[in-house]
């Protein structure tokens, strides 16, 4: 038989580039390591010459990108003695306090906007023996919340404005280097804070930095419509999407987001509630893959710019999906155009579902 190393988590797998020593305890689920997929079927509807690759977040153990800063901040959290952690999340930090949490055996403490999370995420945060408090207020204010609260209370706050998440999510840059042998052209990311825009750059200037590669791609930020404050130059009171990971009017990485834009010659753009919820429904339809809708912005901003040309033909573009689609099952019913016919316990109508089906 082959023996192959047991996969421990990314800080085992990263540890020269991430600011851990040899005693430090590492809180791991065991996240990173997702799936670099190419389209198939897509690129071919595009009618135009491109690569298209899908960088699977969604696989992580909580169901999201949130992991790999969570098991970063988490470790240093417990090696610098902290004994609870608190965050404001729109749903996918409090999933993965949550559980780091309940694997380093402290208190995690979320806060969320009342009735804005995704069911799935509610459901991990509660499963997981977080605090749930449930503002009457949106994330920005959440986060406010946090920042005052943890000046007060001895507790460590977990958002992405703690560095380490940052250190821990640089890696899935890390990752696609390594699969693509080279950097992509292009990388499109959703944006609601900009950590993780911020993250993915530092890691590719890394691997730039030591010579690893030769290249760094563009970054691609797109912003849900409604909450799109790149767009406007400026911070978004009320910010409004159906892709509620993105709720954000407030972006706490602001400046090293602009950052990133200028240094990669990127862009920001923004996509319609409608344009996602299409992108997401065609990577279910027409590729097996299930994403939450805030991470469907990546392909949707990415398939109107490959279309128009910005992305021009030739190249070689990642598209983050942030989170799984299991995370919104409301949203995924409310749109999916998918048969559900109930009949009759009998052959007979059993046979004559599918035959009236088949032809459809
Ligand atoms: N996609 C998903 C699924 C998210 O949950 C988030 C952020 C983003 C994209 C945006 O990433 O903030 O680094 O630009 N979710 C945070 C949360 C705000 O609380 O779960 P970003």
């Amino acid at each position: 038989m082959v023996y192959r190393p047991r996969y421990t988590g990314l800080i085992e797998r990263y540890r020269d580039h991430l600011p851990v020593n040899d005693d430090t305890r590492l809180i791991s689920l065991g996240e990173g390591n997702t799936p670099l997929l190419k389209l198939n079927n897509i690129p071919r509807l595009t009618g135009k010459n491109v690569d298209i690759y899908i960088k699977y977040e969604g696989l992580n153990p909580t169901g999201s990108f949130k992991d790999r800063g969570m098991t970063m901040a988490v470790t240093k959290a417990v090696e610098e003695g902290s004994k609870a952690i608190i965050c404001a999340s729109t749903g996918n930090t409090s999933a993965a306090a949550a559980a780091y949490a309940a694997r380093a055996g402290i208190s995690a403490f979320v806060l969320i906007p009342d009735g804005k999370i995704a069911l799935g995420k509610l459901a991990q945060a509660m499963m997981h023996g977080a605090t749930v408090i449930q503002i009457k207020g949106n994330f920005d204010k959440g986060m406010q919340l946090v920042k005052e609260v943890a000046e007060h209370t001895p507790v460590t706050i977990v958002n992405s404005i703690n560095p380490y998440r940052l250190q821990g999510q640089k890696t899935a840059a890390f990752e696609i280097v390594e699969e693509l042998s080279c950097a992509p052209d292009f990388h499109c990311l959703p944006v609601g804070n900009a950590g993780n825009i911020s993250a993915h750059w530092m890691g590719y200037s890394e691997y730039y930095q030591d010579g690893i590669v030769a290249t760094r791609p563009k970054m691609l930020g797109y912003q849900a419509a409604g909450s799109a404050p790149f767009m406007r130059g400026g911070m978004v009171d009320e910010p409004e999407t159906v892709a509620t990971a993105i709720r954000i009017g407030h972006p706490q990485s602001w400046d090293k987001a602009w950052k990133v834009k200028e240094e990669s010659q990127g862009w920001f753009d923004e996509c319609t509630d409608e344009e996602i919820l299409a992108a997401q429904k065609l990577l279910a339809e027409k590729e097996g893959i299930f994403c939450e809708p805030a991470s469907a912005t990546s392909l949707a901003g990415a398939l109107r710019d490959i279309q128009t040309g910005k992305i021009p033909e030739g190249s070689k573009v990642v598209c983050t999906l942030t989170g799984h689609g299991l995370k919104d099952p409301d949203i995924a019913i409310k749109q999916s155009s998918s048969p559900v016919v109930t009949v009759s316990a009998t052959l007979e109508s059993v046979r004559d579902a599918i035959l009236d089906n088949m032809a459809k």
